[in-house]
């Protein structure tokens, strides 16, 4: 099964007790190598309870109309929102989706800060998104969609080996959320490289020099490849070669996952496969999680790719 559940009474238990007893950082440590694993933690009722207000603005505000934003984003580090359509919004909408969304980052972050207890703060928090558009039939170009099976990764963004890791809320009131997910990260892989994606090789120094050159200058932010490790260049490739590889769409293993209405998961995106097929109304905040403070460190991408080079790949 793809999906571990963690009930409201077991984690208020574990969180209640906090990091006081041997038993309860040991219940804390196995969530951690769940998800490490490439499990999905699921809360059937979500830990993070959005404000019954904030709920109604995001499920009936101005925002859901405009198709023109496929994502609306909140950057906790410059207080920033972007995604809104600024010359249809009214202002006063925009300042309070603002409001709504600096609460919901703040709030699943307090919440992570004692979940996430034996990674120790070695994290950082990345953006949060609010998702208002229905999932099923969206018209995306092959890169975008992301009804097809995919493990996350930024095209500007590199993460340097950092994991992606995906706090998720179904905020719509009735519907599920319909996801798919595919096999374990390794075998995957082994499914594309090589073959399909060479394996990744550390840059030969001439690269290395090149890449720092074209960083010196900020040309790297014309050429996102030039800000890239081997190691993100490899999983780049590996999200696109999966999204226009139509035969593996077709034939590899899938199971299917339904999140309930006023759930929430959370799942290390750039090493499970996903899709999601269908819902509406979402809500979500990403970390970026040092490799090097897993529970199973072994288990990390960087780890499980520089096994397969036989080399550094950051
Ligand atoms: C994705 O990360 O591919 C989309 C997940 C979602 O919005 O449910
Ligand atoms: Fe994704």
């Amino acid at each position: 099964m793809p999906v571990y559940s963690i009930s409201r009474d077991e984690l208020d238990r574990a969180l209640a007790a906090g990091n006081g007893g041997e038993p309860i950082r040991a219940q804390i440590q196995k969530w951690c190598a769940a998800l490490e694993a490439g499990q999905i933690v699921y809360f059937p009722q979500t830990p993070v309870p959005i404000p019954e207000g904030d709920l109604k603005t995001l499920l009936t505000g101005e925002q859901t109309d405009s198709r023109l934003h496929k994502n609306i984003a909140y950057k906790p580090n410059r207080d920033e929102l972007t995604g809104v359509d600024e010359k249809t919004s009214p202002p006063e909408a925009v300042r309070e989706l603002h409001a709504i969304m600096r609460r919901y980052s703040a709030s699943v972050e307090e919440f992570l800060t004692r979940f996430l207890a034996p990674y120790q703060h070695r994290w950082t928090l990345d953006y949060a998104s609010y998702r208002p558009i229905e999932e099923h039939g969206r018209d995306l170009s092959v890169r975008k969609r992301n009804d097809l099976l995919h493990t996350d990764a930024f095209p500007t963004r590199p993460t340097k080996g950092w994991r992606i890791l995906r706090f998720f809320h179904n905020i719509h009131p009735t519907r599920t959320r319909d996801w798919v997910t595919g096999e374990p990260f390794a075998k995957v892989v082994g499914q594309f490289a090589p073959g399909k994606i060479a394996v990744p090789q550390p840059d030969s120094g001439l690269a290395r020099a090149g890449k720092q050159i074209a960083q010196a200058v900020g040309l790297d932010k014309a050429v996102p490849q030039w800000k890239r490790t081997p190691y993100d260049e490899f999983m780049m490739q590996l999200h696109n070669t999966m999204k226009e590889d139509a035969a593996f769409q077709a034939e590899c293993v899938r199971e299917e996952v339904r999140f309930a209405p006023g759930s929430s998961w959370m799942v290390y995106t750039e090493t499970v496969p996903h899709a999601v097929l269908a819902g509406q109304y979402a809500l979500e905040q990403t970390f970026l999680v040092d490799p090097a403070a897993m529970v199973t460190p072994e288990s990390a991408p960087v780890a499980v790719l520089e096994k397969m080079a036989g080399a550094k790949l950051v």
